[in-house]
C-alpha cells in the first residue's frame, strides 16, 4: 500500500485555500480538515457569552471544551466569525488546546489534509507536501466580494478589502504562530490563475513528491 499522504495548505484570508484543499482532498481520497472552523467555533463561543475577546484567562477554557463534533459550518463560514476568530487565534493556550485535535487529524493510516495558517509550520512539521497559497490582497478581497455579491449580499469592496488587511495585520504579526510559509514550503501565487489552473499547479506539485 502507498505511504500516507499528508497535505499542509496555508496561507492568508481568500486566497483560495479552502478552494483548492476540498479539490485535492476528493482528488486524492483524502480526509479533510478546515482548522479555520476551530478558531471560528471559539471565537462564536466567546462573543455568544459575552466574554472578553483578548483575555486569554477566558479564551483558553473555551478552546479546551470545544467539542468538535458539533462545529456547523453553515453558521460559522460568515466574515464576522472570521474576525472572532482572528482575535482568539492569538492566544497561545488557545493554539495549544486545540492542537492534540488537529494532531490526531492528520496522523490517521488513512493520510490527511488540512488547511489553515499554521499546518505546514507547527502542526503538521512533517508533512509531506506543504503549499503555501498566497495572492494580492487585491485580488483576494475582489474575489471575496464577488463571492458574497452572488450570494445576494451587498459588500462593497473598500470594505473587504480592509478587512482582508487587517485580518493579515493580525494573522502575520501575532507572537504565536504567526502567518508565515515553513522554508520547504511551495508557494503557490493564485493572483494570475484560475481556479483550475490553482489545482493543476498544486497536483503537479504533489505527484512529484509522490513519484519521488
Ligand atoms: O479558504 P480561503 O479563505 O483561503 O479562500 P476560498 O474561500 O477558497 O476562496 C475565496 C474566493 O476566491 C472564493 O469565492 C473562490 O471561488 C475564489 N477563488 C478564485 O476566484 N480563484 C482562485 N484561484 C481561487 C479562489
Ligand atoms: O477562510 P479564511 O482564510 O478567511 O479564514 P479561516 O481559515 O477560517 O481562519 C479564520 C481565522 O482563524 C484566521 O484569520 C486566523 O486568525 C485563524 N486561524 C489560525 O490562526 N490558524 C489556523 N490554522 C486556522 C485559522
Amino acid at each position: 500500500m502507498a505511504r500516507p499522504l499528508v497535505i499542509a495548505i496555508d496561507g492568508p484570508a481568500a486566497a483560495g485555500k479552502g478552494t483548492l484543499a476540498k479539490q485535492l482532498a476528493a482528488h486524492y481520497s483524502l480526509p479533510y480538515l478546515d482548522t479555520g472552523l476551530l478558531y471560528r467555533a471559539v471565537g462564536r463561543k466567546a462573543a455568544a457569552q459575552g466574554l472578553d475577546l483578548d483575555d486569554p484567562q477566558a479564551m483558553e477554557p473555551l478552546a479546551r471544551d470545544l467539542d468538535t463534533g458539533d462545529i456547523d459550518e453553515g453558521a460559522l463560514r460568515g466574515r464576522e466569525a472570521g474576525e472572532l476568530a482572528s482575535r482568539v487565534a492569538a492566544h497561545e493556550g488557545v493554539r495549544r488546546a486545540l492542537t492534540a485535535f488537529q494532531r490526531d487529524f492528520a496522523d490517521r493510516p488513512t493520510g490527511a489534509l488540512l488547511d489553515g495558517r499554521d499546518i505546514g509550520t507547527v502542526i503538521c512539521p512533517n508533512a509531506d507536501v506543504k503549499i503555501f497559497v498566497v495572492a494580492s490582497a487585491e485580488v483576494r478581497a475582489r474575489r471575496r466580494t464577488d463571492e458574497l455579491n452572488a450570494k445576494g449580499r451587498a459588500v462593497v469592496y473598500e470594505t473587504i478589502l480592509e478587512e482582508v488587511r487587517q485580518r493579515d495585520d493580525r494573522d502575520s504579526n501575532r507572537a504565536v504562530a504567526p502567518l508565515k510559509p515553513a522554508e520547504d514550503a511551495h508557494l503557490l501565487d493564485t493572483s494570475e490563475l484560475s481556479i483550475e489552473g490553482v489545482f493543476r499547479e498544486a497536483c503537479r506539485l504533489i505527484d512529484a513528491h509522490i513519484q519521488t
